[in-house]
């Protein structure tokens, strides 16, 4: 076995967990030997450009009830960069519109000889109910407003690559926090690792009983800019809210927009995220969203790095599923 095999093996022995669910069971060192395994696999794959074989003879399946772009693209790519097999399922055109249950398609497809799925599904909990109902390990691609533990890994993952830490930095997410599985999954991630984080957005959508748990909450975007060092910038999940949380998508961009006024008032080397996909004019401008400040598309590179590590970590702690290293 070779010295960097050797530093990719030895990673999977601290790791106990059979699923990925989310980030707030995590503690910080589980989150730090995720973050570890995925610049080590992105090295070992170059930049996540070309294939190793550490799951050669490994299926796993993307099951997605819900739409997606970037997360079923880069599990898939990710899966691939490790030399697994894939499959991809989308709930449009199967045989849940014939009356099939969620846990029945799961079983059948499990049953087609797939060691991992991940999930993806509207439903809050759905990936916990399936790690009960089938014995693939299961990875959770996004549960409704609960939780997106990969993209959370994958923001925090792109923030200490550029800034060399989590611990200390202020983090602002803005935006729909209430709706936002994102932003669920990063609070619990960047302060394990010890980020300060505020919340920010109109009061109908960031609640004050936040501050429970230790974040801070504000309404004024452009009273905190100063003190900055990292804006996440967060779509408004207009798909899952029963009625509209503000008058206008003009007045949440006229308050919560970053542009080039309010770039003006931030620290001269703040990072600009966003989850995706992006509304261009309403979370911030094109010019921020393309801008030298914008790391949005190092976050979708650094997708299939932290997703082949989640794959790899979940893999091997199911042992069987991985053909031997020696
Ligand atoms: N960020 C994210 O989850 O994007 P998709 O919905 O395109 O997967």
């Amino acid at each position: 076995m070779s010295s960097s095999e050797t530093e990719i093996t030895s990673f999977h022995q601290q790791w106990t967990r059979p699923h990925l669910l989310g980030l707030e069971e995590l503690s910080a060192e589980e989150l730090t030997l995720i973050l570890n395994q995925a610049a080590e696999l992105k090295r070992q794959t170059n930049q996540c450009k070309t294939k190793i074989s550490l799951l050669q003879g490994v299926t796993i399946a993307n099951l997605f009830f819900e739409n997606s772009t970037r997360t079923r693209t880069s599990f898939s790519l990710a899966a691939r960069r490790l030399g697994a097999d894939t499959i991809d399922f989308s709930s449009s055109g199967s045989s849940l519109s014939k009356g099939e249950t969620f846990i029945d398609t799961a079983k059948n497809i499990e049953a087609m000889g797939v060691d991992l799925i991940v999930v993806r599904h509207r439903s809050p909990g759905a990936p916990h109910l399936l790690a009960q109902n089938v014995r693939c390990g299961i990875l959770n691609a996004g549960d409704g407003p609960h939780e997106h533990p990969t993209q959370g890994l994958l923001d925090i993952f792109s923030i200490r690559e550029r800034l060399g830490r989590i611990e200390g930095l202020t983090v602002a997410l803005v935006g729909d926090i209430a709706f936002s599985r994102t932003a669920r999954s990063n609070i619990w991630g960047l302060q394990k690792l010890g980020a300060h984080v505020i919340l920010c957005g109109p009061s109908t959508l960031v609640s004050r009983d936040w501050e429970k748990v230790g974040v801070e909450v504000c309404h004024d975007l452009d009273s905190i800019l100063h003190r900055v060092d990292v804006l996440n910038l967060l779509r408004i999940q207009f798909e899952r809210q029963a009625t509209r949380p503000f008058p206008s998508v003009h007045e949440y961009a006229w308050l919560y927009a970053m542009n080039r006024r309010r770039m003006a008032l931030a620290k001269p080397d703040i990072l600009i995220m966003a989850p995706g996909p992006i509304n261009r004019g309403v979370e911030l401008t094109p010019d921020v969203a393309d801008g030298s400040h914008s790391i949005i598309l190092d976050q979708v590179t650094n997708g299939v790095a932290v997703r082949m590590a989640a794959l790899w970590l979940i893999a091997q702690r199911n042992q069987e599923l991985v053909p031997s290293q020696t």
